[in-house]
């Protein structure tokens, strides 16, 4: 008897615990399938933001659920496959094309910062295209052109055709840009255009190039050759020889037109994928370009230019009237641009 009694003890002892064990394996499984989906969503989540940060006013949030490839999802609409009718992308026709543009105004670094960026393989910024006035006559002759350049249609001496993944041109404020606002941002936006602003703080520097520029158009000091950008520290020394006197009484409110109308284009543009750089902060720092090239979302390469500064050191070595440039600003909130080196 107490054999059997033992051996139903057994036997309830055995019977219960796999009617236990299924309630405890569940929970188990819910709770690791509950972690594992905030994991994914969190590592989501971090992405999105990651990749977004240029982008803060042109992230759109899909209803789909967020699985580890919607970042890739979410970047898809900025890349291309041009089809140009000039030439075949060959090897190259499956690489994706981004499209950009430099805005930018004139003796702010844009020149050498276009050398550095077509020294990248992939890259392909053709110039200055809009200082011909026929293209940007009206809005619909801009978007032409516009079409042309990212089909990859343009032609200049940066071109890289087959295999650029990024290709764009470099645009003064003053060549259509604000003017026809509105249909460009339509248009950057319809084509998921990259918008690279590039500025200098130091508007006295500014100033004094664009004189000493302006100059070199008629006096051309380089045995009788206009240049704006020179590749030797010779041909530096001889432009930098013309002092130029600056207008003083109108230098404030130059100044002040100037912010203005940099506050006026990043309002009309707040809207594209954009980021804001400064020329300052590119020659101080390099990582600054490592930092467009991921903007960019290109293969990070060590960019090089051959182009050197006209006008380096102390800027009283510059301005003929220096004392009256330094008495106008002296107090003034910009009294720092006669400080600063670059
Ligand atoms: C724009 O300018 C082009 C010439 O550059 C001209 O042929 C065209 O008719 C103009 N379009 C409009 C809408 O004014
Ligand atoms: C960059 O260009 C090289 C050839 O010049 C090509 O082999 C490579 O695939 C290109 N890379 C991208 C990302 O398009
Ligand atoms: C100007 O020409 C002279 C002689 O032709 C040459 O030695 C010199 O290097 C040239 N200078 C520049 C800045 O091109
Ligand atoms: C300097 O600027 C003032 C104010 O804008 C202007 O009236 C004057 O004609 C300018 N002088 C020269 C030499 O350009
Ligand atoms: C250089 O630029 C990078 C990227 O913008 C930034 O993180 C870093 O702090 C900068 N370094 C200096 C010394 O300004
Ligand atoms: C600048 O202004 C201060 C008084 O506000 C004066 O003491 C100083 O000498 C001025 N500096 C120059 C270079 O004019």
């Amino acid at each position: 008897m107490a054999e059997v009694i033992y051996l139903l003890n057994k036997d309830t002892l055995i019977v219960k615990p796999p009617k236990k064990s299924p309630l405890v394996y569940r929970m188990i499984v819910l709770a690791f399938s509950m972690f594992c989906g905030l994991y994914v969503c969190s590592i989501c989540l971090k992405q999105i933001s990651r990749h977004a940060k240029p982008n803060l006013l042109n992230i759109q949030i899909t209803e789909e659920p967020c699985e580890l490839h919607c970042v890739k999802q979410f970047d898809k609409p900025s890349i291309h496959y041009p089809k140009p009718k000039t030439f075949s992308r060959a090897e190259c026709a499956d690489n994706p094309v981004r499209y950009f543009v430099i805005i930018s105004t004139q003796r702010s670094g844009s020149g050498w910062f276009e050398t550095l960026l077509n020294s990248h393989a992939n890259v392909s910024s053709n110039g200055e295209i809009f200082s011909i006035m026929d293209r940007r006559k009206n809005a619909s002759s801009i978007l032409q052109t516009l079409d042309k350049v990212y089909n990859l249609d343009w032609f200049s001496s940066a071109s890289k055709n087959e295999c650029s993944a990024a290709v764009g041109f470099k645009w003064m404020l003053n060549q259509g840009v604000m003017d026809h606002h509105i249909e460009i941002v339509q248009y950057f936006t319809r084509r998921h255009v990259s918008v690279i602003f590039l500025f200098r703080r130091n508007l006295l520097r500014r100033m004094v190039s664009m004189l000493a520029n302006s100059f070199d158009r008629y006096a051309k000091l380089l045995n009788g050759t206009h240049k704006s950008h020179v590749h030797s520290p010779q041909e530096a020394v001889i432009l930098s020889g013309y002092k130029p006197m600056i207008n003083s009484s109108s230098l404030i409110n130059g100044f002040k037109e100037m912010e203005r109308t940099v506050s006026e284009v990043l309002t009309y543009y707040d809207t594209t994928r954009h980021i804001v750089l400064y020329y300052e902060d590119l020659m101080k720092n390099w990582t600054k370009l490592k930092e467009v090239q991921e903007f960019l979302n290109l293969p990070t390469m060590d960019l090089r230019s051959r182009q050197i500064k006209i006008h380096s050191g102390p800027l009283s070595d510059h301005i003929k009237n220096w004392d009256d440039v330094l008495k106008t600003l002296n107090g003034t909130s910009y009294e720092r641009f006669i400080h600063t080196d670059y």
